[in-house]
């Protein structure tokens, strides 16, 4: 039976979400005009995809070699991580995650940073390099406008985080201050990257043609690489000698405009005032981890209301905001075609019990739903991007949970990415291996070998 029979009220409240090839090639189009007027010099002040310089002009060699440290900070975790490029297929990197309070998140920046430096240090004495002044390379993945490879001023929090006193500030200099307020460490900072900056060094380490680094997890956003003379941004767009520069997008923001209003449903409107930043990263809140769960929780709770699930009964945890994972959604839709088990373990965890097959058949259909936007958006995104570089064939480097374990992004992805693409354009998505980690100890080695004019 289709939806439309089989779950008519759900349907209803979903059929916002099924964007028709219409809808998606007026979403690349409104997209191509905002990163050319993030790009330009006259217009990016007005722009919402900021398409910040990354200041890394140079795509890894194969070359190089040595030991890094890398600090990877962008989500509810924070790594540190020792690299060392030993050779151009073996790469060693020991690891030490940190879960990050929400106290953290949301409190005074200073904090914030001195538990970055005492994580850091601890790190270190381990490993016993905390007197020997190694490069570090700093993953920091919120929007920053970067003056130089180590200079980075943050523009705005985004994905739950609203640390007091950082934005307006380098970000790179308050993590010096406090590892100077701890006399108990050397450290190098070289290089300050976005999250899909290393994921793009990363790739590109391996597949030579990788141009785009892409993040679909608690948030998401993509880099891509542009021809400089076309990054009016970049202080040297002119006279610089490297052909080529890496643009941090921060497409998250795209719509927060307005110009996506005409796809927006009345779901995005609630989840987005439950957010600190409301009216901002529209089109990360219609994509990311961070918010589809949130998604799901809403339509879910509205068809509760309407008697239309559970038979009307249903847990207080499910009217808690937030209790939907966007794991959830991945967990439903990894059930084989007519079971469900999955779904009904699911259900289990949000408190509801007694339910019914229709029960499981509409929660699949409503996730499946919510994550099918996501992944078209997301293929809207790159074809925008593929179309700006004029790139024949081309890899693009991804990483994020939400790519990484939902059953079938993958592959809606890649079928919208075909069907939207100008004919004879080919490319190939492939997963990114530690692209904070590695890419971060690879943006810093060429830092150090000097590879980075001081432009
Ligand atoms: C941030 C980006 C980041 C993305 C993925 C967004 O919220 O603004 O800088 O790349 O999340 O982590």
């Amino acid at each position: 039976m289709n939806p439309k029979d089989e779950f008519p009220e759900a349907y209803e409240l979903c059929k916002r979400f099924m964007l028709g090839e219409d809808q998606m090639i007026e979403v690349i189009d409104r997209m191509t005009k905002e990163i050319n007027m993030g790009l330009a010099r006259d217009t990016h002040a007005r722009s919402v995809i900021k398409c910040y310089v990354s200041h890394v002009q140079d795509l890894p060699t194969g070359q190089e070699r040595g030991k890094f440290l890398a600090l990877d900070l962008g989500g509810t975790h924070f790594r540190v991580l020792l690299v060392t490029l030993i050779n151009d297929f073996e790469t060693n990197i020991e690891s030490k995650t940190y879960i990050m309070e929400k106290s953290l998140i949301s409190g005074p920046g200073g904090d914030l940073f001195d538990f970055l430096a005492e994580c850091l240090a601890n790190f270190c004495k381990d490993h016993h390099v905390e007197g020997d002044n190694l490069p570090l390379g700093f993953t920091f993945s919120f929007p920053l406008r970067q003056n130089g490879l180590a200079n980075g001023v943050l523009t705005a929090w985004t994905k739950g985080f609203s640390c007091d006193g950082v934005v307006g500030k380098n970000v790179v200099q308050l993590l010096e201050e406090a590892i100077a307020r701890r006399k108990d460490l050397k450290i190098n900072i070289v290089a300050i990257l976005n999250d899909t900056v290393g994921t793009l060094m990363s790739c590109a380490y391996l597949s030579r043609n990788c141009r785009i680094g892409l993040i679909v997890g608690t948030g998401t956003n993509a880099c891509y690489v542009e021809k400089t003379a076309n990054a009016e941004m970049f202080q040297n767009y002119q006279t610089s000698s490297k052909p080529y520069m890496i643009i941090n997008c921060e497409w998250g923001a795209f719509g927060d405009n307005g110009v996506l209003d005409f796809i927006k449903t009345p779901f995005d409107k609630l989840v987005d005032k439950q957010t600190p930043n409301v009216n901002r990263q529209t089109f990360e809140k219609c994509i990311s981890g961070m918010y589809l769960g949130e998604l799901v929780r809403l339509i879910l709770i509205d068809l509760i209301g309407k008697g239309v699930l559970f038979k009307g009964h249903s847990s207080e945890f499910i009217f808690q905001k937030w209790s939907f994972q966007t794991s959830f959604i991945s967990e439903v839709e990894s059930d084989a075609p007519g079971q469900y088990r999955n779904a009904s373990l699911v259900l289990d965890k949000i408190g509801v019990r007694q339910t019914t097959e229709f029960d499981k058949r509409c929660l699949r259909f409503i996730c499946e739903t919510v994550s099918t936007r996501a992944a078209k958006l997301t293929a809207c995104g790159l074809v925008c991007l593929i179309n700006k570089m004029n790139a024949s064939d081309v890899t693009i480097g991804v990483d994020g949970g939400v790519y990484r374990f939902h059953p079938k992004f993958h592959d809606i992805l890649v079928h919208h990415v075909s069907k939207l693409l100008r004919p004879g354009f080919h490319f190939r998505i492939v997963l990114s291996e530690d692209g904070s980690g590695r890419g971060a100890a690879l943006v810093a080695a060429a830092a150090v070998s000097n590879k980075f004019t001081k432009e």
